[in-house]
């Protein structure tokens, strides 16, 4: 199959600290790919590193076979990768639809003294980014709650907008980390509902993620982690039988 994301011994050190070690991953395009591993196991700091929020100590990243390694966030998101943060990074003082209506904002016309000055490039974009907003809103199940302040919605739904947010500048890929945290059966099973379907749709998935029956229900495949370094890789099948994985991980939870 086509790749679409893929790394190369990737590397990163906190000083003495290999918080990821030697990592190669090989994203096929269209597909959903889990990322497991116990707390600490440098699942975020992967993250990090393919978006460019961390430079790399070692290794590349390839991105539709370019490298892109240790290119600037912006840049990473404006080539098609998009993503949500485990610590929840919103606008908190911003309405709903606000929040989701930046991420439009980064791919339109207008530049700040259109935005200053209220041109009409301004306006324009603005009603574009308003009605894409307010579709991306609902498709996450926000419709309901799109005046609100982003700090007034409970933790779920802030994870929901994210999504909505990180979804708003068209991605070909998106990075989710523990997009089911804090949420209760229903949320979770929401939110699983539309990583499928915007997967069908065509989107490449990377998902982080705790609960072992989202991530065996969901992806199609699964890297697993400890301590910087990957254990193993496979279908969820593989990868549950792994006794590297029992060991390093399932088997904790028993
Ligand atoms: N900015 C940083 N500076 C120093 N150490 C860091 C930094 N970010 C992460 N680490 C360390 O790197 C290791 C991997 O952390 P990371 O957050 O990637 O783990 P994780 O797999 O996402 O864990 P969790 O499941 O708890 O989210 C940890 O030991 C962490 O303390
Ligand atoms: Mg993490």
């Amino acid at each position: 199959m086509e790749s679409i994301l893929r790394t190369e011994n990737l590397c990163k050190y906190f000083g003495g600290l290999k918080a990821v070690q030697d990592v190669s991953i090989n994203v096929s395009k269209g597909i959903i790919q889990g990322i497991i591993g116990p707390n600490g196991a440098g699942k975020t700091t992967l993250f990090n590193v393919l978006t460019g929020t961390y430079n790399s100590t070692k290794g590349k990243v390839y991105f539709k076979d370019r490298n892109i390694t240790n290119f600037k966030p912006e840049k990473v998101t404006k080539l098609g990768i998009s993503r949500t943060f485990q610590n929840i990074k919103l606008f908190k003082n911003m309405s709903v639809l606000d929040n989701v209506k930046i991420g439009f904002h980064t791919q339109t016309k207008t530049k700040m003294l259109d935005a200053i000055f209220h041109t009409k490039t301004y306006k324009n974009d603005d009603r574009i980014c308003e009605e894409r907003g307010q579709e991306l809103i609902e498709r996450v199940g926000l419709s309901d709650l799109k005046e609100e302040f982003a700090s007034n919605l409970a933790y779920g739904n802030q994870r929901k907008l994210e999504i909505a947010r990180a979804l708003a500048v068209n991605p070909d890929i998106l990075l989710v980390d523990e997009p089911t945290a804090g949420m209760n059966h229903i949320e979770t099973r929401n939110v699983v509902e539309l990583l499928e379907k915007l997967n069908s749709e065509g989107l490449t998935v990377i998902i982080i993620e705790h609960d072992m029956s989202v991530i065996m229900n969901l992806c199609h495949s699964i890297l697993v982690l400890n301590h910087g370094q990957k254990i193993s890789e496979g279908s969820p099948e593989q990868v549950r039988r792994d006794e590297n994985v029992i060991e390093a991980y399932l088997g904790r939870e028993e």
